[in-house]
């Protein structure tokens, strides 16, 4: 072995589960020492081009090494040296670029033998390993509608949480309710007066919501009322039994419910928390701690923190008549979180109307001397417009679920040959529905607003949840058609027409992706790789088949078919579908 094929050591490369990196690897040996860098910086600037003329390439865009001297001429000297290697086996130049082809029936082999041995776990790495992360997201108010912030909140959340557990990372996922506070004093006196027992236990979410409702309409008739709820929120702040009994109940019941509903969305939490569960000590420790560090001040009988010298505003902690805030719960849960799991990151998956709270929330605690604040981390997103049942305005995510599966049933009804074909159509109505609101929620940057579209979002055609799982049933049905077993002992030389090679390039990607998708927090980085995976599976199926193939190249294009499958139902996986084998 010539020493250009030596792959060295890199920080950030995993040969392991990446087998991209080593033809990584090897470029960066062969070109460092020639541009006075070390192979790990080489590394870093490697880049696989866009250009699909470039497929099987990987690309070093010399100015990004920053050398002394004209990028294209050193590229040109480069080239004069270069000798052929088991990794790389050949070079082109184009100005200031470096092309290196690789050897891709070695990728091939090893990716694909690799992807057999892994298989679920394929794409995910160990960089994160023995480090925590909590994540605080869904996070919905009871008695108060679950708005489409709290949907896009559990969507990206439960995102954010697989992709730290696809880089090694344990993730803790809490619920934190809005469960505490006036209003549910409010709710109480409200059910005394409206609720009904059975309606609380068939319909618990609706109920309580009417009750709310009917009560809050109440207030402004009869002002007693007020000063009811206030009363009765004051006796369970000091642990009246018989209060918390009926608060408690609303809760267990709403949760049960939630839990269902979170079920069909493919989401489960670690911990139900809420803001009741913070405790009087943490927030009086915080209070003091504000107080001793002239961090608070008293401004008409209320604790205030005055930020505007960090950009911010006046941030107040406790009323004037003694009572908290969520700001003021929020510092306490943080301070519980940090001593209880020593998280090495936590996340607030909460929509940008809360921007300038997670503001004050990081500065007061900062403020206070906790360096762990530079651990959590707001994950904002925009808003939703129009998001109601086509009835009306419906404001019950059930609500939202049921009509899109019943849209889905209609459009699969429309195709009635295959739908007979279908065992379970109302599950798999209610799997695609689901998946084509996903995918509408993570299509683009977070941040952006996007309008609720029922029409768009279930075609089967353009970048929508059901094409994403209409291109995965596909190949799960090469594989339960074509009559053979996968063998990983066959010649996989025989994949070698272009779109083959461009395929097995996409899947070789995926472990990139996932290390993206930790940096970013972004899910239309995936959403986007699905895509453009989904829509070359197609492009293959055209020319290379697998039924009717001769059986040496059969075999080789179901592995590969197979390998793209567990790519793509991992994609999906990742983004918190459900990858459906039939449809
Ligand atoms: N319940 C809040 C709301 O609906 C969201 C809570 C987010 N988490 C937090 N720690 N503040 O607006």
């Amino acid at each position: 072995m010539d020493s250009a094929t030596i792959i060295p050591d890199i920080k950030g490369a995993d040969y392991e589960n990446n087998k991209l990196d080593p033809f990584r690897g090897v470029v960066a040996s062969m070109v460092a020492e020639f541009f006075g860098k070390t192979p790990e910086q080489v590394f870093g600037v490697l880049e696989v081009p866009r250009s699909p003329e470039l497929v099987g390439y990987i690309t070093l865009a010399v100015p990004r090494l920053r050398v002394q001297g004209n990028p294209a001429q050193l590229a040109q000297q480069w080239i004069e040296k270069f000798v052929p290697n088991e990794y790389i086996i050949d070079v082109s130049q184009a100005s200031h670029y470096l092309n290196f082809k690789y050897n891709h029936p070695l990728l091939t082999k090893t990716l694909l033998k690799h992807i057999y041995e892994k298989k679920e776990t394929y794409g995910t790495n160990q960089s994160g390993a023995g480090k925590t992360c909590l994540i605080d997201f869904s996070s919905p108010n009871m008695a108060k509608p679950f708005h489409a912030g709290h949907l896009r909140s559990t969507i990206i959340g439960n995102f954010v949480r697989h992709v730290h557990a696809a880089n090694g990372w344990k993730t803790i996922g809490m619920n934190y309710l809005g469960d505490w506070g006036k209003q549910y004093g409010l709710l109480a006196i409200g059910f005394e007066k409206f609720g009904s027992e059975e309606e609380l236990l068939k319909h618990p979410i609706k109920h309580l919501y009417d009750v709310y409702v009917k009560i809050n309409a109440e207030i402004e008739k009869d002002p007693n009322v007020d000063e009811q709820a206030r009363a009765y929120f004051k006796k369970m702040e000091t642990g009246d039994e018989s209060a918390l009994a009926l608060w408690r109940k609303f809760k267990d019941l709403s949760i049960e419910r939630y839990k269902d509903t979170y079920a069909r969305l493919n989401v489960e939490f670690d911990v139900y928390s809420g803001e009741s569960q913070i405790s009087n000590e943490s927030m009086s420790r915080a209070l003091e701690i504000l107080k001793e560090k002239n961090i608070s001040t008293e401004s008409n009988g209320a604790i205030i923190v005055d930020l505007s010298q960090y950009k911010s505003d006046v941030a107040m902690i406790q009323k004037n008549d003694g009572t908290t805030l969520y700001i003021t719960r929020d510092i306490g849960a943080a301070m519980e979180r940090y001593e209880k799991y020593k998280f090495d990151a936590m996340y607030y998956v909460v929509a940008s109307q809360q921007d300038l709270h997670f503001k004050q929330l990081f500065k007061i605690l900062e403020l206070m001397g906790f360096d762990w604040v530079d651990r959590c981390k707001h994950i904002n997103f925009g808003l939703v417009n129009g998001m109601s049942t086509r009835k009306g305005t419906a404001v019950f995510l059930d609500d939202i679920l049921e009509q899109t599966k019943e849209s889905m049933h209609e459009v699969m009804k429309q195709n009635e040959k295959k739908y007979a074909q279908i065992d379970n159509p109302e599950y798999v109505a209610d799997v695609i529905g689901i998946s084509a609101v996903m995918i509408q929620d993570m299509s683009a940057k977070r941040i952006r607003n996007y309008t609720f579209n029922w029409t768009r979002m279930f075609s089967f055609e353009g970048d929508t949840g059901p094409y994403l799982q209409y291109a995965h049933a596909r190949l799960c049905s090469i594989e339960r058609n074509c009559g053979f077993e996968l063998n990983p002992e066959i010649d996989f030389t025989f994949l070698k027409e272009k779109p083959a090679i461009e395929l097995i390039d996409m899947i070789a990607q995926y472990p990139d992706v996932v290390k993206t998708a930790l940096q970013t927090l972004e899910p239309c980085t995936v959403v986007t790789y699905a895509m453009k995976l989904s829509h070359h599976v197609s492009v293959t199926l055209e020319s290379l088949w697998v039924m009717g193939a001769e059986r040496h190249l059969a075999e080789a294009r179901l592995f590969m078919y197979w390998a793209t499958r567990i790519t793509l139902g991992n994609a999906l996986k990742l983004l918190g579908l459900k990858p459906l084998e039939r449809m």
